[in-house]
């Protein structure tokens, strides 16, 4: 077990740059994300840890100790790829043994720990099995193990579950999870699906175009985003983001989104420090579940928007609604709003939760005005 620095990563293929300035330093035993869209360099990342891929510039330290140009095998460092690569001669047994018997470990410690960790990942019935007669998600359990059997100072997963349908993959998140914590291990896991991301890790690296975007845990990077790009990538439905002007208005500093205006909460613009803004280009951003609905009768405040579809999904309802050349997608408890899944093209109304409005600069996309969160400073700190 060990922890890892990585100190401004850098990698070019030719003019390219595929990873560009990452930096992060991860804990013992912490279960860290790299989150990112296809492309944006989360692979390399990855086997510049491993030892497969030679860093263009910076530095990498295992448990206190700099690997930066050190080959795969001395690193300690046990690996998951996405294509698993399992061999296909060899039965699952002799796979998960494999990197045991490289080490040269006698036979009785080699079944006994193949059989330990085929009890943990629930494949004891398969051992004997050839790779080509299993299913997609007893090969990922195997491609696991064998990671597993060797006490590793750091795994490291490359979208292991992504040839999973959802019903396993909903499973298996839950498993890896209490795996991770049982065993212990530092772990860096790569996909590109949010909820995944959310739902297994202790913090999450946002990546994009090879730069990171943000490093935190998945509650500050849903509720307080660095930029536009990691305030619409993490969410479902994603985060509704629209041009707006700040100005003053009637109640104090309100954003003119044009075909509509949301006023904006007095504590909220003092807390952002958004005083003097008036006239600022912004990108205005705000999520589905804080958009509130009602029948056009009922609103108080009401913009009106006219409802474009409308998706149940059991617990929750999705509308998509429009108003000018604006769209907004809205989430609400099927209870709440059962009354109002009408029609395609029926009159709405809408209202914002004042408390819970991004905004963020229309040039770099940094966020210059966030929400209340519901952790504060000081528990984040800590
Ligand atoms: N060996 C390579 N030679 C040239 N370009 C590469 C090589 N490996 C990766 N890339 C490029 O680097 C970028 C990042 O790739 P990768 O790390 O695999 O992304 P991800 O895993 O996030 O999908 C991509 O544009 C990819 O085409
Ligand atoms: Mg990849």
């Amino acid at each position: 077990m060990a922890d890892l620095l990585i100190r401004d990563l850098v990698k070019r293929f030719g003019g390219f740059t595929a990873v560009d300035g990452v930096d992060i330093s991860v804990g013992d035993g912490e279960f860290v994300f790299l989150l990112g869209p296809s492309g944006c360099g989360k692979t390399t990342t990855l086997r510049m840890i491993a030892g497969l891929e030679m860093p263009t510039g910076g530095r990498i330290e295992i448990g206190g100790r700099n690997v930066t140009y050190l080959r795969p095998r001395y690193r300690n460092v046990g690996m998951v790829f996405q294509d698993y690569g399992l061999y296909a001669h060899m039965t699952v047994f002799g796979n998960i043994a494999y990197p045991l018997k490289v080490r040269r470990m006698s036979r009785d410690v080699i079944a006994q720990k193949v059989r330990a960790v085929a009890q943990t990942m629930r494949i004891v019935d398969v051992l004997d099995r050839m790779p080509d007669q299993l299913a997609a998600g007893q090969l990922q359990r195997v491609a696991i193990a064998r990671m597993l059997v060797r006490d590793a100072d750091i795994f490291l997963m490359d979208e292991p579950m992504s040839h999973l349908d959802a019903q396993l993959r909903g499973h298996m998140r839950a498993e890896l999870r209490h795996i991770q914590k049982e065993i212990g291990t530092t772990t860096i896991f790569v996909t590109h699906d949010q909820l995944e991301a959310m739902t297994m890790a202790d913090r999450i690296i946002v990546m994009n175009d090879g730069k990171m975007l943000q490093f935190a845990t998945p509650l500050e990077i849903f509720e307080r985003p660095a930029d536009e790009f990691v305030a619409t990538f993490v969410g479902e439905p994603q985060m509704n983001v629209m041009n707006a002007t700040l100005r003053r208005g009637e109640g104090g500093l309100v954003a003119d989104v044009g075909a509509f205006v949301v006023p904006l909460d007095a504590d909220w613009t003092r807390a952002n420090a958004l005083g003097d803004q008036e006239g600022k280009e912004v990108r205005l951003g705000i999520r589905p579940e804080h958009i509130r609905l009602a029948a056009v009768a009922d609103a108080l405040r009401p913009v009106e928007v006219e409802l474009y579809s409308f998706e149940p999904t059991g617990p929750e309802n999705i509308f998509v609604l429009r108003t000018g050349d604006v769209e907004l997608t809205t989430r609400n408890p099927t209870a709440e709003t059962v009354a109002l899944a009408r029609d395609e093209g029926s009159p709405m109304a809408i209202g914002f939760d004042p408390r819970w409005i991004y905004l963020f600069d229309a040039q770099t996309g940094r966020t210059i005005a966030q929400a209340a969160a519901s952790v504060s400073e000081e528990e984040l700190a800590a």
